[in-house]
């Protein structure tokens, strides 16, 4: 389905043509005085500088054509050559029915029949998460959702960080502790011999000490690197070492995904790309585009027009260790195969961003992908705290994502007054998606890009453009609608007449579609927080201003509880878009 701009636009369009002009001048934007009109068309202002014609001229034959239109109320023109537009109120409704029947809100199938991958989370294993993976595992979990409600057959592949240095360390570290155990041994036999169980606190403690002795003693450094070469050539020790620990850490980062409502397809990891180095190397050997520098294989991706400088990608280091780009590298043959995707889409940090920029362009050199483009890069920004830094604990050290939430559900918790809720349970329970839906609200109202201040109290607050708003805002709806006890009509009545604050309503709704193109385009969950927004605030405006329980005119009862559900709809829709779970009570 089209959103309204798209319809009126097709509708202006054609009216441009026929007065003899370019179909193309008929594109409309909302208005930006919303006190004259709802819509408005600048066609004709452009139109003037080609036919060489005074805009008005075009305006006033263009709105003529128009008039009889039964999309509009209103068509007028102003100077010096605009042409204002109001919607007919049944066509409106009639839209927002539509719009609902389809049971997509009017989201336009722009992804329809597309494959997408969607690289996001990239936790560590043995690491604990902190908060620089809290962006990418709630924007990316976003952005797969965008994308499948556009049409496409999204998947998620957290690609787990499971093959690296931290791998060798930490095995290095567990055979100083354990030098005893027996997948240390030169004679570990993998069918008989047991593999120690290894807690998540102690795999999660293992690493940082490891990662410090590493940086003042060399050899043990030299061990770890040592460890991780031995472990990529799958020595069977410590590959069932590191399988068994694998299992503990997986299981550890699910619980916490989960709380945050966060769901991956495929666990995929670095490991998985193992298999692809080899067909990896020989194309690129094949390509001729491996070269030798001070005992690495490297490929040099640099361009001519490049302005800034760009090192070439090292493929293998002089040790033979592959490293981040060979993987990524790998792991694009491996999602080819595996799903065939018309987008690979990497939810990850901004900073990340030469890296990828040198993995796609060595991916479109080797012939890997047809097209740099195919694979994009969705950058984001830093997580500051008050005094404007990356954000960290109060000691300065980096905070643990569980930390982080456990704080939000405590102030959540606190935020609700027990005499809402039937039970203890029923507190807790919404307290948790209160906390998780705050933390999320407050990330995802900013542009991806763009670094911003985590604030859980600001992010709480009742009031302004946070997740406890919009919350509370769909518990209002459930409960008038609850108390209302009357069977709510399915779609809204293109007949009953309508104040304004409910014709305010219906357009903010049926500019979601418009948000959502954006959100689609840009790959930017932020559209939809902001539509989201934008329904609750037009809600507010409307209950405040019309009776709805107490209005005795059955019609427009009956018309105001639709438009009640209608907005419920929409807007646990946009939410769910973001992956936010709505509450029944606050
Ligand atoms: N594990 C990486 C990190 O913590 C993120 C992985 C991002 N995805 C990728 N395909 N490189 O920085």
């Amino acid at each position: 389905m089209k959103t309204v701009i798209g319809i009126l636009s097709e509708i202006c369009g054609k009216a441009f043509s026929e007065c003899g002009y370019d179909a193309a001048l008929g594109a409309v934007c909302a208005s930006d005085r919303p006190d004259i009109c709802q819509f408005q068309c600048n066609g004709a202002l452009s139109g003037a500088k080609i036919y060489r014609t005074a805009p008005i001229k075009i305006a006033l034959a263009v709105a003529e054509r128009l008039k009889d239109e039964k999309a509009f109320e209103k068509v007028e023109t102003a100077m010096p050559g605009f042409i204002n537009l109001t919607l007919d109120r049944a066509f409106l409704c009639e839209y927002l029915n539509a719009a609902r029947a389809d049971g997509k809100n009017g989201m336009p199938q722009m992804l329809a029949g597309k494959r997408i991958v969607v690289d996001y989370g990239g936790p560590n294993v043995a690491k604990p998460l902190h908060v620089g993976h809290l962006r990418s595992a709630i924007i990316g979990e976003a952005i797969k959702r965008i994308a499948k409600a556009a049409g496409a057959d999204a998947v998620g592949d957290t690609h787990l960080g499971d093959w690296g240095l931290q791998m060798g360390l930490v095995i290095t570290e567990l055979k100083e502790r354990h030098p005893e155990w027996r997948c240390f041994a030169p004679d570990f036999d993998p069918a008989s011999d047991p593999i120690p169980a290894i807690s998540a606190e102690e795999l999660n403690e293992v690493y940082p000490c490891a990662s410090a002795k590493s940086k003042t003693d060399a050899e043990y450094a030299r061990s770890a690197h040592e460890a991780t070469v031995l472990l990529q050539q799958k020595e069977p020790g410590y590959y069932a070492l590191w399988q068994s620990f694998m299992k503990v850490s997986k299981a550890d980062m699910k619980r916490i995904y989960d709380r945050l409502n966060v769901d991956f397809e495929y666990w995929y990891g670095e490991s998985d790309a193992e298999d692809y180095v080899p067909e990896l190397l020989e194309t690129l050997e094949d390509g001729g585009l491996l070269e030798d520098s001070e005992g690495a294989k490297v490929v040099r991706v640099a361009r001519e027009s490049d302005d800034a400088p760009m090192p070439p990608v090292i493929i293998k280091k002089s040790d033979g260790s592959n490293i981040y780009a060979t993987t990524d590298l790998a792991t694009i043959l491996q999602r080819r195969k595996l799903f065939a995707p018309d987008g690979i889409w990497y939810v990850v940090d901004k900073r990340q961003g030469l890296h990828f920029t040198q993995v796609f362009r060595c991916a479109e050199k080797a012939g890997l992908i047809e097209s740099e483009k195919l694979c994009e890069h969705l950058g984001f920004g830093t997580m500051n705290g008050a005094d404007g830094k990356p954000y960290k604990t109060r000691e300065g050290g980096v905070m643990p994502l569980t930390v982080l939430l456990d704080n939000a559900y405590r102030k959540a918790l606190e935020s609700l007054d027990p005499a809402k809720f039937r039970t203890n349970e029923e507190r807790e329970r919404t307290a948790d998606r209160l906390s998780v839906a705050s933390v999320k609200f407050g990330d995802l109202i900013n542009n991806r890009q763009k670094d911003y201040i985590f604030d859980i109290d600001r992010f709480l607050s009742a009031e302004g453009k946070t997740g406890a708003y919009l919350l509370y805002s769909v518990t209002r709806i459930g409960s008038l609608l609850a108390k209302a006890a009357d069977a709510v009509p399915g779609a809204l009545d293109p007949a009953c007449p309508v104040t304004k604050a409910e014709t305010d309503l219906m357009l903010t709704l049926a500019s979601a579609g418009e948000y959502f193109v954006k959100a689609v385009e840009e790959r930017a969950p932020n559209y939809i927080a902001e539509a989201a927004y934008q329904i609750a605030s037009s809600f507010s405006g409307f209950y405040h201003d019309v009776r709805i329980l107490s209005e005795e005119d059955g019609q427009k009862r009956r018309n105001r509880l639709a438009l009640c559900a209608f907005t419920r709809a929409w807007m646990t829709c946009l939410l769910d878009l973001l992956a936010i779970e709505t509450v029944d009570v606050m």
